[in-house]
């Protein structure tokens, strides 16, 4: 068994008054919590889980741990663990936590391997770390998993790349495919959060500025949203001609990269994919321009071609470094590049994050349940999971819709009835 490695057991009152103010609005969770305490139905699971380390992971931890289950959690990156929340876990709900806010590579995947080390059924992973250094260099310990569960787009994208390799070794299913996850909180999540993390480093006025969002994504839908929202304009790029059109009849401007590199006084990237933005673009981008990453990992901004146009480097504000070029032009890099949601706000809130970890914890339940009955490929969320996590949220909201009268019932079932 794993032992915890926290910054500071002392902080573990102030993560305890945020895994409380972030449980008040995670109540899909809070009944599912209750359920699974009468009925235990993850008794004797072992759950190696690699999140973000945030108050509304704790409160999935405590669900988790209220069905039985015995949980080692590590982060999923070295940059978003919230060190008080981290602290509260092990103190109080008897999670076993690895996770340094700022842990260099080698710590981090130190702790993916102690994660391991607990010899999982199942795995729950945000980006896929878990189940990557297990298909890798731990290939001994797949044989004792049931399932595993993956939280986003870029994890699901590298779980979809695993199975066509015909290497996946057990069932996986993609909480992030659930409408109560992706429409929500990738959408809604994402684009409150990344400006929440703009403005935390920037304190930049968004009204007026040319704003540049790669990728029309479910996150950078959201983006676009919320910056169009404070007043930006915003430019869209995309690869995809279906997302760009849709971009276009939403009223977003759509071009190329290397156009949009000239005009943008801001850029963020959502895209999922390598060097989005690169030293080519950098290179004619106004003097001024900030740059910032929602996407997971740190591959979107090609930071080693930033860092060679550079003439020097400089932290002007905590999580805001000077990139001073040749021809005195400054380029401001957010948070190294890191998701700038997670790493300089404190990512989704909880009102969101309810409805994706309501998902993962079904979802756990469902794996345990089929046990030995579920296809070696990546699998979606059932559609009556997703649907019982939508009437709950509404019901959690006080909000009731209508049913369908039994005659519109027979209307919809017929292929006879027109005009
Ligand atoms: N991913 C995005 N926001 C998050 C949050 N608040 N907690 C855990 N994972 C997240």
């Amino acid at each position: 068994m794993p032992v915890s490695d926290v910054a500071d057991l002392a902080l573990a009152p102030s993560g305890r008054r945020r895994i409380e103010w972030a449980d008040r609005d995670m109540r899909v969770l809070a009944a599912i919590r209750e359920r699974f305490a009468v009925e235990r139905p993850l008794e004797g699971i072992r759950i190696a889980a690699s999140l973000h380390v945030t108050a509304e992971t704790a409160n999935l931890m405590r669900t988790l741990r209220a069905g039985g289950a015995d949980v080692v959690l590590v982060a999923s990156n070295p940059l978003s663990t919230q060190d008080d929340v981290a602290a509260a876990l092990v103190a109080d709900h008897a999670v076993t936590v690895l996770a340094l806010r700022g842990e260099d590579t080698a710590t981090y995947y130190g702790h993916i391997n102690a994660a391991i080390d607990h010899a999982p059924h199942i795995t729950m992973d945000d980006g896929a770390d878990v189940i990557g250094v297990m298909h890798g260099e731990r290939r001994e310990m797949l044989a004792g998993v049931i399932g595993g569960t993956e939280e986003t787009t870029t994890g699901v994208i590298r779980l979809r790349a695993l199975e066509r390799s015909g290497g996946l070794a057990f069932p996986v299913v993609s909480v992030n495919d659930a409408d109560t996850k992706h429409m929500f909180d990738n959408r809604y999540g994402t684009g409150q959060s990344t400006v929440d993390g703009l403005l935390r480093a920037t304190n930049m006025l968004v009204a007026g500025k040319r704003a540049v969002v790669g990728g029309y994504g479910w996150c950078g839908r959201g983006v676009a949203s919320r910056l169009r929202g404070m007043g930006a304009a915003v430019v869209v790029t995309e690869v995809d001609p279906l997302k760009a059109l849709e971009a276009v009849m939403d009223g977003f401007e759509v071009m190329p990269f290397a156009a949009a590199a000239r005009v943008g006084d801001l850029f963020v990237t959502a895209t999922g994919d390598v060097n989005v933005v690169r030293g080519e673009h950098i290179a004619v981008m106004k003097d001024g321009a900030i740059i910032a990453n929602a996407g997971h990992f740190n591959v979107e901004i090609d930071l080693p071609a930033l860092a060679e146009l550079a003439v020097s480097v400089r932290e002007v504000r905590p999580s805001v470094e000077e990139y001073r070029m040749a021809d005195g032009r400054a380029v401001f890099l957010l948070a190294q590049g890191r998701l700038v949601n997670l790493s300089v706000a404190e990512g989704h809130p909880a009102a969101v994050m309810d409805m994706s970890f309501a998902n993962q914890a079904l979802v756990v339940e469902h794996i345990v349940r089929q046990r030995g009955h579920l296809d070696v490929r990546v699998h979606r969320v059932p559609r009556e999971i997703d649907r019982e996590i939508a009437r709950l949220k509404l019901s959690t909201l006080g909000i009731g819709i209508d049913v369908l009268t039994e005659e519109q019932r027979d209307y919809l079932a017929s292929w006879d009835q027109g005009t």
